[in-house]
């Protein structure tokens, strides 16, 4: 039966596993794989994309297979055709399709209708592959997850909600700090509480009280792809949450930054902070591609 990652909780068995994977495979580099080799994968993607895109491709080619970028625009999904017929067809061309989208709901309607793997490659609800590159740098650096704490200081936004559910699902305790109004919804706090059996998901309105003792130190932008038009409303409302070298020597002396990327110096994190010594960001972001890899194997093993 095929396997799509919509969400963290579509990987609550097996996220720490892909995540070994990913650890072997950064070490053997450029070898390729039966399960992937000639085998394709579609990207359509409605919103820019640095990492995510060229990671999955690099991913699909170092594994021997290929991959195709499409813009929907370059689909007749752009002028109308239904994503479900979108689906039924390249399902049969295709292996593996990753998508990212204005809409979750979208992204589960490809899912249910394609007969290959739907992967999430981030949307207005969650960025699950974004989680496995974050919490194997995190292994890297710390040598375990279990018991950690990461706090997230910033927007209660997609990153925000998939934080708490990898928090869960690996036995990290997550905090996430938001200005009033900017939570994670509750239906999202619930499920992620609901993969745990260990990890505390807490929410807090308090950057200096959230931060303390932390072991990992996390932010996002302050506005998403999608949300320019609530820019000036929500520097202003954000203005106290940015990640400062002051705010960082309240965490751990050990704490580790990271940051999905793309980064706003001086907006969610001053320079200092994500140019300096405590900072993974590269790391993270290099580590998209053998988290890609590992999770690539794991849906097109035959
Ligand atoms: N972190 C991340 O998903 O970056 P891109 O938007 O560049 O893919
Ligand atoms: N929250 C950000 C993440 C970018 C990788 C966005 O959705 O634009």
């Amino acid at each position: 039966m095929k396997r799509d990652i919509i969400s963290v909780a579509d990987m609550k068995e097996d996220f720490t596993d892909i995540i070994e994977l990913a650890l072997k495979l950064k070490r053997g580099r450029y070898d390729s794989y039966e399960d992937a080799k000639n085998r394709v994968l579609a990207l359509i993607f409605e919103k820019p994309s640095t990492r995510t895109r060229v990671s999955f491709e690099v991913a699909m080619r170092q594994l021997g297979g290929h991959s195709i970028y499409l813009n929907p625009n370059d689909l007749q999904m752009g002028r109308g055709e239904t994503i479900s017929d979108t689906a039924k067809v390249l399902s049969r061309f295709v292996d593996v399709i990753a998508y990212r989208a204005f809409e979750n709901a979208n992204v589960r309607e490809l899912a249910l209708n394609a007969s290959v793997p739907v992967i999430n490659a981030l949307d207005n609800v969650e960025h699950p592959v974004q989680m496995l590159a974050d919490f194997m740098t995190v292994l890297e650096r710390k040598g375990r997850l279990k018991g950690l704490k990461l706090v997230y200081i910033g927007d209660g936004n997609n990153v925000a909600n998939s934080l708490m559910m990898a928090g869960a699902v690996s036995g990290v305790n997550v905090t996430i700090a938001t200005p009033k109004g900017y939570e994670p919804k509750d239906e999202f706090v619930s499920k992620a509480r609901s993969l745990s059996t260990s990890a505390k998901i807490e929410i807090s309105n308090d950057p200096s009280v959230a931060v303390t003792e932390a072991d990992v130190v996390y932010t996002d932008v302050w506005i998403s792809m999608g949300e320019e038009k609530e820019k000036e409303k929500k520097e202003k409302a954000f203005s106290g949450f940015q990640i400062t070298p002051a705010l960082m020597r309240k965490a751990s002396p050990t704490a580790m930054f990271l940051h999905c990327l793309p980064a706003h110096r001086g907006l969610e994190v001053s320079a200092e902070v994500i140019d300096g010594g405590q900072s993974f960001v590269f790391d993270e972001a290099e580590n998209r591609l053998h988290t890609e890899k590992a999770l690539l194997l794991k849906l097109l093993k035959f």
